[in-house]
């Protein structure tokens, strides 16, 4: 197994070790090294069937529960599918998943560690995925902002309606009426700088499509603060724009970097994605 750098801000990619074969304790810890040294890890070249992806995403930790239950392949519930691609009219996946920069299930009570997309169908044009790297946004805030966010907390909410920054989807079906039920559900804070519970690193933990609010901070002072740092998280210099190859499978770390679908393909030109994705603990 060789891991090779491929971003300036972040990203490897690890050559040569089949994800399909069982894998011993040192393959295990290799992909976790260049995990944790990488961010965002493309392994080529691979060929798995969902169940073979599930049994190599249980090797980083206990696979959450897709909240998309519609588009979970039935004999396997832990991946989901996200495709353009549709059959007898209707969508066979997820259309649109990820589309403004975010961490995963920020809005949950346990926000996902990790995410792994493994590509079954790439299109012709676009369907790149981005990566903006936090520990770099962090390090590179202003002196007097890091203290200044040292110690708040983030208002993350799922429901786009909550979010005046982002904007429904008109491409997906009935996305208005999903977004209006999750009105209802709570609102999580979390703090705007965490530490990485495997590295020790400080990343910056707020995102345009799931923050919302600063815990105790009128709207005007916190859009202020919030204004600032979207515009700053994805900077050209923190972001490494992953263009999939066939048999790509990726891995980033949401407790680290923020990512987002950057689409530019449109039907019959098909993206299909298994995704599973790696349970976290409460941010700190
Ligand atoms: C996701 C996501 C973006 C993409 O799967 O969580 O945001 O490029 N995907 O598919
Ligand atoms: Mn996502």
């Amino acid at each position: 197994m060789q891991v090779n750098k491929i971003g300036a801000a972040m990203g490897a990619e690890i050559v040569g070790i089949d994800l399909s074969k069982p894998l011993d304790v040192a393959d295990v810890q290799g992909v976790l090294d260049a995990f944790h040294a990488h961010q965002v890890i493309a392994i080529r070249d691979q060929n798995l069937t969902p169940g073979q992806l599930v049994t190599f995403s249980r090797h980083l930790g206990p696979l959450e529960d897709q909240l998309n239950a519609r588009y979970t392949i039935p004999e396997h519930p832990e991946v989901l599918v996200l495709s353009n691609d549709m059959k007898d009219g209707k969508p066979v996946g997820l259309i649109d998943g990820g589309d403004y920069w975010h961490s995963d299930s920020s809005h949950r009570d346990k926000p996902s560690l990790a995410t792994i997309l493994h590509a079954k169908q790439n299109p012709k044009v676009g369907g790149d995925t981005q990566f903006a790297n936090m520990y770099l946004a962090y390090e590179k805030l202003p002196a007097d902002l890091k203290a200044r966010i040292t110690g708040l907390k983030a208002v993350h909410a799922v429901s786009k309606l909550k979010n005046k920054r982002v904007k429904v989807s008109e491409r997906r079906p009935d996305a208005k009426d999903h977004y209006e039920m999750q009105k209802a559900i709570p609102d999580q804070v979390w703090p705007m700088v965490r530490t990485h519970p495997a590295t020790g690193k400080k990343a910056l933990y707020v995102s345009e499509r799931f923050t919302v609010g600063i815990e105790g901070l009128p709207e005007a002072e916190a859009d202020e603060i919030l204004d600032f740092l979207f515009d700053h998280q994805v900077k050209p210099e923190f972001v490494y724009t992953h263009k999939w190859k066939d048999g790509d499978l990726v891995i980033w770390d949401n407790r680290a970097v923020l990512h987002r679908g950057a689409g530019g393909y449109t039907y019959p030109d098909v993206r299909t994605m298994h995704r599973t994705v790696v349970a976290g603990d409460r941010p700190y």
